[in-house]
């Protein structure tokens, strides 16, 4: 019997990675254009640093996560985020003596949910925080960073949801509200929902069970409950994301499954994604850093889902974008001197950038087209003994069937400006 993968762990095959490629180049580009520079955490950590700081009570901690002890019996857990790791890092190595940090990162993230199409059990995100920060603006230059992203990769058709969670001023006294609110439909909720109403009352707002959404649709709305401060910030961002052109839906029932939040939140859907339709989220959260040790620190940061995005870039078509492999050029070298004297040449077009694979069999010029063509080569480059005599080479478009004969010394500058 052959072995699969584990459900909800994929493989990214040649056929989709030259999409993830440009996914996480453009993204670097856009980022580093906004003075973030990348940091590497580890992929395991201490379980405890996620129940301390994504929540104890919620779905990740309590269901989600892929926690094991290891053979010295410590409880490790595969991260189901990248935030708590970067704080802890931040923390660990006193990145806080420089006054604002601004991190990315990215890989692969676990959590254990069901399988479905955009929803994986290994995924991928591509994350940035920044450290240091209170300032209202900074949120809305770190939406407008995600934003130009979106828009530079070509993905249309995304709405922006923002709303504010409040601050350990505010929100106890909406969280006693809420609570008042959910005693009163308790029949009506589901049973994780009712288990949690103490606890952490706000998840009510965020169950997507049926029974959950109608009792709650008159609930109050945590936006009439924020202290002067919070609301003052949160007054500040959406003026300064509308003076940068982004449009917001204010979106009250938004809580976001991780505790950590504070102040702004926000989410990122695209359509055409079914029911998982967020492609980002984030949002600040200014107590995390002084609860997990560190000295008091305002953070804004979000994170992408890589599958979301190329799932979106691949059903809204590709090509249009510019988006395609790396062009291969398939060098066909016949008889022994282009053989002897390819290696040469080939090492040459290798240095100058060029992708090229030999292809080395013996036999008819036609059946090496043929294998060219099911590598799938972009070009296919042919040097027989007269042509390597003359200087020359041919160069055949295995896309147009159209082919052209040019000097040897030129056919790396012809075969890079084709390949455009
Ligand atoms: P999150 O909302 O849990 O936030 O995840 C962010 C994004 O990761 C989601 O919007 C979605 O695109 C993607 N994602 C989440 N779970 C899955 C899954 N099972 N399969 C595929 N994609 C998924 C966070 O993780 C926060 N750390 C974001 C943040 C950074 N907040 C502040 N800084």
């Amino acid at each position: 019997m052959t072995i699969t993968a584990v459900r909800g762990f994929n493989d990214i095959l040649p056929g989709d990675s030259f999409v993830w490629k440009f996914v996480e180049q453009s993204a670097w580009r856009v980022f580093a254009s906004y003075g973030y520079s990348e940091i590497k955490v580890p992929v395991v950590e201490k379980t405890e640093l996620f129940m301390r700081s994504i929540g104890e009570t919620t779905d990740i901690v309590e269901k989600e996560m892929y926690s094991f002890a290891d053979r010295h019996g410590d409880g490790l857990t595969l991260r189901p985020e990248g935030t708590a790791s970067v704080v802890r890092a931040y923390i660990e190595h006193k990145l806080y003596t420089k006054p604002v940090n601004k991190l990315y990162y990215h890989g692969p993230m676990f959590r254990y949910e069901r399988p479905q199409k955009g929803r994986y059990r290994q995924f991928y995100q591509i994350g940035a925080e920044v450290l240091g920060s209170a300032h209202p603006h900074m949120d809305a230059e770190a939406i407008e960073m995600l934003v130009r992203f979106f828009t530079e990769i070509g993905l249309t058709g995304i709405t922006l949801h923002i709303n504010s969670l409040g601050c350990s001023e505010c929100r106890p006294g909406y969280k006693a509200a809420l609570i008042g609110f959910l005693e009163g439909v308790k029949d009506r909720l589901c049973e994780n929902c009712r288990r949690r109403i103490a606890a952490n009352p706000l998840r009510a707002l965020d169950c997507k069970s049926t029974g959950c959404i109608e009792a709650t649709r008159s609930a109050p709305a945590i936006t009439g409950s924020l202290c002067d401060g919070c609301a003052d910030h949160f007054g500040k961002v959406k003026v300064s994301l509308s003076a940068r052109g982004i449009v917001a839906v204010i979106n009250p029932r938004m809580v976001r499954g991780l505790d950590y939040y504070t102040k702004t939140t926000f989410e990122i859907t695209a359509s055409g994604l079914g029911a998982q339709n967020a492609v980002a989220a984030g949002g600040r959260y200014d107590g995390l850093v002084s609860d997990l040790g560190g000295p008091a620190t305002p953070c804004f940061g979000f994170a992408m889902g890589m599958e979301r995005v190329v799932l979106l870039l691949q059903e809204t078509g590709l090509e249009a974008r510019g988006i395609r492999p790396d062009a291969v050029c398939a060098f066909i070298p016949i008889g022994a001197q282009a053989i002897d004297a390819g290696t040469g040449i080939v090492k040459g077009w290798r240095q100058a950038g060029l992708s090229v694979i030999e292809i080395f069999d013996e036999g008819a010029l036609k059946s090496r087209m043929k294998m060219a063509d099911r590598l799938g080569a972009r070009f296919a480059v042919i040097l027989g003994e007269d042509e390597l005599k003359a200087g020359l080479v041919t160069i055949k478009d295995m896309k147009t069937a159209g082919q052209t004969q040019v000097r040897l010394a030129d056919a790396a500058a012809e075969l890079a400006k084709a390949a455009l």
